[in-house]
């Protein structure tokens, strides 16, 4: 297995480029099994979820061909209708092609994700949803079996918004009878996104953004061309990472509304902000203070830049409190940051951190894919070298994290698992 090797104290300074969103691309390939013709996708990220929803939907039939940042998906033939385990549960967002492929196919089998390292992430509110739809869902052998001739339009009340479970509602009724409204639905940019672009493929949504979705079903959908929006959770994490580092960074590409929460925080941790259309440029003093952070849905601050701003307040001055409101035990960054010597006490779904002068190099393991990005974030500001492993959580969701980051003048690399035998 790969890690990454870091050494740490280097002052990051320079612009990168903001990749396209990871979580936007996952749901936009999902949707492209909702009608025929051709998919032409751009600014796709080339992560590792990217390519495993690629091969999924290759196992259904599709034609799939990604070369960089482009994919081209072509739908007109599904000869398969099963996501199998092994896909699955390298990746829980395989649950998004559910709600498509009961809606074009009239049957889904889908895997159960099953456990995760961020605590319990049931999909009771997908299925609860599609079974409004009229779909008849059943659970056997670890499986979700969804079957329906023809999906009907309903009115749908999630009890929590749900980002993948909003998208797949969403998806599905697109092509169901009549009219169905979500409400209490999540606003992530990310189902705005998609939601732009199964509206240009002609599905009728409005609302998408907003707590209420309404979707009136069409008999199909056509290709269409999308390029995706740029990752504001990549754009805030190289944001966190110039920022331990007292550095000067400015992302390009991005969209700063999607980042106002984060920006905020950071402005407010002593940091110097500045916007400019697609730029944002920050510049950190040599010692940040310490802020308040409650993770929430959009436009709340968001639970996927929450381990990044606790390795940040490891160095800021005074205490800081960090509150996880979207999901439990998403503190498996914790003990790891604890071995660099952060100071952080668990109090139920709170962390108070008390900022330290220094935090020391050690080899730290992470277990999600964001807790992976809050070690680097602390390693790039420790004493000596750092080693994050289990690097495949990052190429799961970070496009060339090291190569982007060396840009900026940190001091970081891959050694794979062979070369770690020999060194
Ligand atoms: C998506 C993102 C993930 C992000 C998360 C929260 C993708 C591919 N992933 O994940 O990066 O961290 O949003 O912003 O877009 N819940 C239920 N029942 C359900 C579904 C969810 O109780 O059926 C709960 C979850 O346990 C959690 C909360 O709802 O407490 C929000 O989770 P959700 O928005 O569904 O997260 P994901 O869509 O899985």
């Amino acid at each position: 297995m790969d890690r990454m090797v870091i050494t740490g104290g280097n002052r990051l300074c320079g612009e990168v480029r903001v990749s396209g969103a990871k979580n936007s691309a996952l749901p936009i390939l999902a949707s492209t099994i909702l009608g025929g013709g051709e998919c032409v996708l751009t600014n796709v990220p080339r992560v590792v979820d990217v390519l495993t929803m690629g091969k999924l939907l290759s196992i259904f039939g599709a034609e799939v061909s990604h070369e960089g940042n482009r994919a081209v998906v072509k739908t007109d033939v599904i000869d398969s209708t099963e996501a199998p385990y092994d896909l699955v549960k390298t990746m829980r967002a395989s649950v998004l092609t559910l709600g498509p492929l009961v809606a074009r196919w009239g049957k889904a089998k889908v895997s159960l994700p099953g456990g995760c390292a961020i605590g319990s992430r049931p999909v009771n509110l997908h299925l609860a949803g599609l079974a409004k739809l009229g779909a008849d869902i059943s659970l056997e052998h670890g499986y979700i079996t969804a079957k329906a001739k023809r999906l009907k339009g309903a009115r749908i009340y999630c009890d929590t918004p749900t980002v993948t479970g909003t998208e797949n509602l969403m998806m599905a009724a697109s092509l169901a009878e009549g009219t169905t409204v979500l409400e209490n639905a999540a606003k992530e940019p990310e189902i705005i996104d998609l939601a732009d672009f199964l509206i240009r493929r002609g599905a009728r949504i409005e609302g998408a953004g907003t707590d209420d979705i309404t979707i009136e079903g069409v008999r199909e959908l056509r290709g269409g061309d999308h390029e995706v929006i740029p990752d504001r959770i990549e754009a805030g994490t190289y944001l966190a990472a110039g920022a331990i580092t007292g550095g000067d960074v400015t992302i390009t590409h991005c969209r700063p509304a999607h980042l106002e929460s984060v920006l905020m925080k950071l402005s407010e941790a002593g940091a110097d902000v500045r916007i400019e259309k697609e730029r944002v440029r920050v510049m950190t003093p040599e010692r940040l203070r310490g802020i308040d952070i409650k993770t929430l849905t959009y436009p709340g601050f968001p639970t996927d830049m929450q381990a990044q701003m606790v390795a940040l307040m490891c160095l800021a001055e005074g205490t800081s409190v960090v509150t996880e409101t979207v999901f439990e035990s998403r503190f498996m960054h914790v003990e790891e940051l604890r071995r660099m010597g952060a100071d952080i006490r668990v109090e139920g779904n709170r962390l108070v951190v008390t900022g330290r002068q220094s935090l020391t190099g050690a080899p730290v393991m992470a277990s999600d894919l964001r807790a992976s990005a809050g070690l680097i974030i602390a390693g790039l500001a420790a004493d000596g070298t750092t080693e994050v492993q289990r690097v495949y959580h990052l190429d799961r969701g970070y496009e060339r994290i090291e190569e982007k980051l060396r840009g900026l003048g940190a001091k970081i690399e891959r050694r794979s698992a062979e070369i770690a035998a020999l060194s």
